[in-house]
């Protein structure tokens, strides 16, 4: 298959704004989810979790439960069909949750224990809510803290480095004339997508077919046919409308238990979490404990660098919140140290969530540069541009392009920075100070070989079908307007079919890494379907499909420092009474590449920055420490940022496209809550002149 880099021939789909293609769908109810497509015969599982953080089944209490109204079974350790958790999925090793029911040990609080099965959701529900288990108990050890001692597995990660290491840290940080050595912490964060996992699964002339929400159709359709031992091909998952995932709607409980379910029954079953499972089963972000140390010399270039991040995760795998990675690309030293460990805990085990590593990471780095800015005397900018690398800190390599400095010049522009007293605790209106911070933003531009089939209709459209998943971004509409360029034809005629693994291998959506591999895929194909249709002929009624993988074309790609980069603006106003922050205005400028769809991008950043917002001011799981489980697992618990909380944020970009990519994208997913809580903690000390190291800034902190 062709596919060749280099600038596409413009029609002018892509870079013009353009509404969501299912957006009307969406708003009039048409478009259906996973929880809510109607099949015959459908029954409806309820999960039952562990309310112990540590120890062992010793029953599960079935009897009295069965004889319940609607109940058509109760699975659990002792009865569920055997799979094999030990294999090697598209994203490496999974997280033994897949292993539901194999064995009778807890590892922590929301472990599921039993799936009660029964003809209605209600009855499944008041069943589960009715059977009794009993456990061996055991001490549990859920205790987070920064000075306790973390490590890490380096053949868990071989290719991510834990830990980089150059130049003497101590000795650079006694010859630096400034040092900061600070220490932030993040707290536990959870990705509570608005739609709540639901898969359901039947068997279907002998093939399983699960009608799922997630954020890649193949890669679960993979795990359950590695898991179930069964031949690919006779597994079909499809996801054709997300409502939110952000690193969460991968391969969970609720897929495999309604595949168990329906070969028990021999009858579809549905299973859907709820609110409250999701906060123990679908991973989250661990809390982090960081030390900063920079050391500079007066002019403000830094001669130490060490990022230490310490994240937790549980006693059954080992997932690392990588906090440390961003300065590898951010900064250079002449000693340069980064670090991630971890702590193994009773707890469940965390997750990808927006921005993993660098979400936490920026808040702990941006505000430590702010502090450095501040000790030197110098504009928090004129630090940054004082320290821009030639070439990856670590890696030595080139960067792809690098507008860092063009986003904070055009964000300090708009943003009316110039005019910044640099003193804290000055600006003030009656009973609230005022302050502004700014912060950089990055996040990693990657690409995953992907295949796409484009068809030449016989009526004049152009059916393009890929394994994507449009998790609510827009996604599916950013592609139909790269096919529409690719073929150089309204975006009208094409016609866009996603999420069905039975379309082959893709990229899924995360890591920012979706909208990128999948275009490159769909331009391919619609190059190869183009030389085709110059061939001449008739197109015959099936159509001429043309079809790509780029494999070989993303693996010839030279390796670079591949990223997007941003600024962040905010300004807030302190209640010295209340302690209360309200944020008045948010800028982000970003340098993330050939931007596809302006109307979703804007929102995407917008989201992003929104996150990061309530990431500053509200986010903050609480673990109850005697329990291991969480206090407040819900909505109400849980505080994030609502619309009353965001009065004025604006999103804009630098002309940025990526050389190396044929549509000249980077990726857009994950930049838009770096960077935004460090801007938010530096415009609060800016406003009071007090330096918030730990999040949230609850108004009891302030005060
Ligand atoms: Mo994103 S956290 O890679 O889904």
């Amino acid at each position: 298959m062709t596919t060749t880099t280099g600038t596409t021939a413009v029609t002018g789909a892509v870079g013009a704004a353009h509404t969501r293609l299912e957006g009307r769908d969406k708003v009039t109810g048409a478009a259906r989810y996973a929880g809510e497509i109607p099949f015959a015969e459908l029954a409806h599982g309820w999960l039952v979790l562990s309310t112990i953080a540590r120890g062992r089944v010793r029953s599960v209490e079935s009897a009295p439960v069965l004889a319940m109204p609607g109940v058509l079974t109760v699975l659990h350790h002792g009865n569920a069909p055997r799979v094999d958790g030990s294999y090697a999925g598209m994203l490496g090793r999974p997280d033994p949750i897949v292993e539901v029911f194999q064995h009778d040990r807890v590892p922590y609080v929301g472990w599921p224990v039993a799936l009660v099965v029964a003809e209605t959701s209600e009855q499944a529900r008041e069943a589960a809510e009715a059977l009794v288990v009993q456990y061996d108990e055991e001490p549990h050890d859920i205790a987070f803290f920064a000075d306790r001692p973390g490590t890490y597995t380096p053949e868990n990660s071989p290719a991510a480095q834990a830990e980089t290491e150059k130049g003497d840290i101590e000795a650079e940080l006694a010859a630096s004339a400034v040092v900061v050595d600070a220490a932030y912490t993040t707290p536990e964060e959870h990705h509570s997508s608005l739609e709540p996992h639901a898969a359901t699964a039947r068997w279907d002339s002998g093939r399983l077919d699960v009608v799922d929400s997630n954020q890649g159709s193949m890669w679960v359709a993979d795990e359950l046919a590695k898991l179930f031992s069964l031949d690919p091909a006779s597994v079909r998952v499809r996801s054709e409308h997300v409502g939110g995932a952000f690193g969460s709607k991968g391969v969970r409980p609720h897929q495999i238990l309604a595949v168990m379910a329906t070969t028990v029954l021999h009858r579809p079953v549905r299973v859907v979490l709820t609110r409250r499972q999701m906060f123990s089963l679908v991973g989250y972000r661990s809390p982090t404990a960081q030390r900063v140390r920079l050391g500079a010399d007066t002019d403000g270039r830094l001669r130490a660098f060490d990022h230490q991040a310490q994240s937790l995760t549980s006693t059954v795998h080992e997932f690392i919140e990588r906090s440390a990675d961003m300065g590898r690309v951010m900064y250079d030293a002449d000693a340069h140290h980064t670090v991630n460990r971890v702590v193994p805990l009773d707890v469940p085990t965390p997750t990808w969530m927006r921005a993993p590593g660098e979400a936490p990471g920026s808040f702990a780095l941006e505000s430590a540069l702010d502090e450095l800015a501040e000790k030197i005397g110098m504009d928090p900018i004129a630090l940054r541009a004082r320290n821009e690398p030639d070439a990856g800190p670590v890696s030595g390599l080139p960067f792809s392009s690098r507008n860092v400095l063009a986003c904070f010049q055009e964000g300090a522009r708009r943003f009316g920075w110039a005019d910044r007293d640099p003193r804290p605790g000055t600006r003030r209106e009656g009973r609230w100070l005022l302050g502004t911070g700014t912060a950089a933003a990055t996040y990693s531009s990657g690409v995953v070989p992907s295949t796409a089939a484009v068809t030449a209709e016989t009526d004049g459209t152009f059916t393009v079908r890929i394994t994507a998943a449009d998790v609510g971004t827009g996604a599916r509409t950013a592609l139909a307007l790269i096919a529409a360029d690719a073929l150089e034809v309204e975006p009208g005629r094409i016609r866009i079919q996603i999420a069905d693994s039975d379309f082959g291998p893709a990229m899924i959506a995360g890591g920012s890494m979706g909208t990128r591999s999948w275009g490159w895929a769909i331009m391919a194909a619609a190059r190869e379907l183009r030389e085709q249709l110059v061939l001449g002929g008739d197109i015959p009624p099936q159509g001429i499909t043309a079809r790509s993988d780029t494999g070989a074309a993303v693996s010839a790609l030279a390796k670079k420092e591949r990223h997007s980069f941003g600024a962040q603006f905010a300004e807030v106003a302190v209640d010295v009474t209340s302690g209360e922050v309200r944020v008045r205005r948010m800028l982000g400028i970003f340098a993330a590449g050939r931007i596809v769809n302006p109307l979703t991008a804007r929102s995407q950043f917008i989201g992003g920055m929104t996150w990061g917002l309530s990431m500053a001011l509200h986010e903050e799981a609480i673990r109850d420490q005697a329990s291991g489980g969480h206090v407040g697992a819900d909505f109400a618990g849980y505080h994030f940022a609502a619309n009353a909380d965001v009065p004025l944020i604006e999103a804009d970009w630098v002309d940025d496209p990526d050389a190396d990519d044929p549509v000249g994208i980077k990726g857009i997913g994950e930049i838009g809550i770096v960077g935004a809580a460090a801007a938010i903690a530096n415009a609060v000390w800016h406003a009071t002149g007090v330096r918030h190291r730990d999040l949230p800034i609850r108004p009891d902190r302030v005060l």
